[in-house]
């Protein structure tokens, strides 16, 4: 594994981001998700500022792995980029788009969930996939099917992901970390409950270390 798909494994969980306020809400957020052992964050571009926020977050969390999520084009890999993004998240598999980060040298976890998307992934050389929406497409009963003839991909499912069935997925080899926005819901966000968040990370951190052995 490289060293971004490793930090990230290591981490185990990545917060999926929504940030409708960058300027007043994006450096507390970082030091939140940091104060609670989640030092990632997927930062969408299905808010405007997803760049600024970006850029904030990296500013105020400088060990921090922050990356762009939801990115549609190129030219947003390249905004997300300029702002600081250490990797790219993408809702399907774009053949383009993961050319071009691939190119560049930047880590790129497309969605993907049929043996088509795979075959593709398979060809681009990926290591990681985004399993997008987990839950709506199956779950981890899908995600350990298409593991059969594809076992050399690891999945960062995301879509339907709570701390109901975080330890369910995290107990399966072939899952890298898990994505959601539970514990950075638009609630939690804009009511600005920064320990909550907090809070939430922690148990999702004691859940990491449970089934990985460490706690
Ligand atoms: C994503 O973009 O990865 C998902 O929308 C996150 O899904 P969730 O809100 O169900 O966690």
């Amino acid at each position: 594994m490289n060293a971004i798909n490793q930090a990230i494994s290591n981490i185990g969980v990545v917060p999926v981001i929504k940030l409708n306020h960058p300027q007043r809400d994006a450096a507390p957020l970082a030091q939140a998700l940091c104060a609670g052992g989640v030092p990632v964050a997927e930062v969408t571009f299905r808010a405007a500022g997803a760049a600024e926020a970006i850029a904030i977050m990296t500013k105020t969390c400088p060990d921090m792995l922050v990356g762009a999520g939801t990115v549609l084009s190129t030219a947003q890999v390249d905004e997300a980029l300029a702002a600081g993004a250490k990797f790219i998240v993408t809702p399907g598999l774009d053949v383009d788009i993961v050319k071009y980060c691939q190119a560049k040298g930047v880590a790129v976890f497309p969605g993907c969930t049929t043996p088509t998307d795979y075959h593709a992934a398979y060809k681009l050389g990926l290591e990681v996939l985004k399993f997008f929406p987990a839950e709506q497409s199956g779950g981890l009963a899908k995600i350990k099917a298409m593991s059969a003839p594809f076992p050399m991909f690891k999945v960062m499912p995301t879509g339907g992901i709570s701390l109901k069935n975080l330890k369910e997925y995290l107990s399966a080899s072939v899952i890298c970390a898990c994505g959601g926005s539970y514990m950075v819901t638009a609630d939690l966000i804009d009511n600005q409950k920064w320990d909550e968040i907090t809070e939430l990370c922690k148990q999702s951190v004691d859940i990491v270390k449970q089934v990985r052995g460490n706690g």
